[in-house]
């Protein structure tokens, strides 16, 4: 009995200083595998008479559950220290910024539309959006194209077949339909931009047949051309991130806007090397006007109460000249290599006070 009162301390012992899973496994295997210690004690009783042979393998019995006991609790103990340890060590701290790598970048065109949004929007001016496909009267009539109209020819209209009555709905050409549904909608006064894909059946070095334009309407009881000039120059500063860029409104023609005026911006091309805001060169960024008193008319406006002004310019045009990139088309290519060199970090959303662009 001594013998095994002494084991028994021994082999508890011994679970209770197992430091690892191995440890304690190593103590089992001698104390109750097959060549074990106590499976040994065990095998003995053979020789025992009757009676011995009874209380030896009872008290054997008290050992081996207290043993398996004392195993299985160690073993519950040093899985919970290693899961803690394991936690401690893979816990993340989620105040730590995220690593842009990891989360691909914004596109120029998302980035250069959220900009624009951003300088319109401190300024007071609401998104506005339309669907891109359109009827007729969206896109052109109420814009003042009339059937038959040449400016119909020059938009390279994508049609979709024909309806029963023999009208077309189409893939918008601009954004200006937009104009006519928020004017429709909403009574003035109205100050909105209207961002948004736009498609034309063309494709070349300078034309792709999907684009991006972005939209702008004021109306209200006494707005003029200088209100225009005012917010387009605003503009033109803070998204090209230069003060005193030279601007010239050159008259011009739309028929959803007179007068009509695009916009250019002085640059230089010394060198080679396109710098916006110097040097004697223009490029044209934008077309603008004042409403057509026609445009408020098919919108159910009085012109001689309501009036206004537009403007629609090319997002890729303009994230091309602010970002140096030169070939449209890669716009579009959906090329990793690309993406990362033009691309902005993510979750640094532009804003007029914190920075347009980094
Ligand atoms: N819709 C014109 C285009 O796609 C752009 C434009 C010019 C929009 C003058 C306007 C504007 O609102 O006033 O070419």
């Amino acid at each position: 009995m001594d013998t095994l009162a002494s084991l028994r301390d021994e082999v508890l012992a011994a679970v209770g200083a197992a430091g690892s899973l191995a440890d304690l496994d190593e103590v089992r295997v001698g104390a109750l595998g097959k060549k074990g210690r106590l499976t040994g004690l065990m095998k003995e009783l053979g020789g025992l008479d009757p009676e011995a042979r009874r209380m030896r393998g009872q008290a054997l019995n008290v050992v081996k559950d207290e043993v398996a006991a004392a195993i299985e609790a160690r073993k519950t103990d040093l899985e919970d220290a290693a899961l803690d340890a394991r936690l401690a060590q893979e816990g993340i701290d989620v105040t730590l910024p995220p690593r842009p790598d990891g989360v691909g970048t914004i596109h120029p065109i998302s980035q250069t539309m959220d900009e624009v949004i951003a300088i319109f929007a401190q300024m007071g001016f609401a998104v506005a959006e339309g669907p891109e496909i359109e009827d007729d009267f969206h896109n052109f009539t109420a814009l003042n194209i009339p059937p038959e109209h040449p400016a119909r020819q020059m938009h390279d209209t994508f049609y979709l077949p024909p309806h029963a009555d023999g009208t077309r709905h189409l893939l918008r050409t601009h954004t200006s339909p937009v104009q006519i549904r928020t004017m429709q909608e909403q009574a003035p006064p109205i100050r909105i931009v209207a961002p948004g894909r736009t498609y034309r059946c063309d494709s070349d070095m300078t034309h792709t047949p999907m684009f991006h334009q972005i939209e702008g309407l004021v109306i209200d009881r006494s707005t003029h051309f200088g209100h225009l000039k005012g917010c387009l120059i605003e503009f033109v500063e803070t998204f090209f991130e230069v003060s005193e860029v030279p601007v010239r409104f050159r008259p011009s023609f739309f028929p959803f806007t007179e007068p009509s005026a695009e916009v250019d911006i002085g640059c230089s091309r010394k060198g080679g090397e396109l710098t916006i805001g110097a040097g004697d060169g223009w490029l044209e960024i934008l077309g603008c006007g004042m409403v057509h008193p026609n445009v408020l008319i098919a919108c159910g406006l009085d012109p001689a109460v309501y009036q206004g002004f537009a403007f629609g310019m090319g997002i890729e045009r303009i994230a091309m000249l602010k970002y140096g990139i030169p070939d449209l088309r890669t716009f579009f290519d959906a090329d990793l290599r690309w993406l990362k060199h033009y691309g902005f970090v993510p979750l640094d959303l532009p804003t007029v006070t914190g920075g347009l662009s980094r």
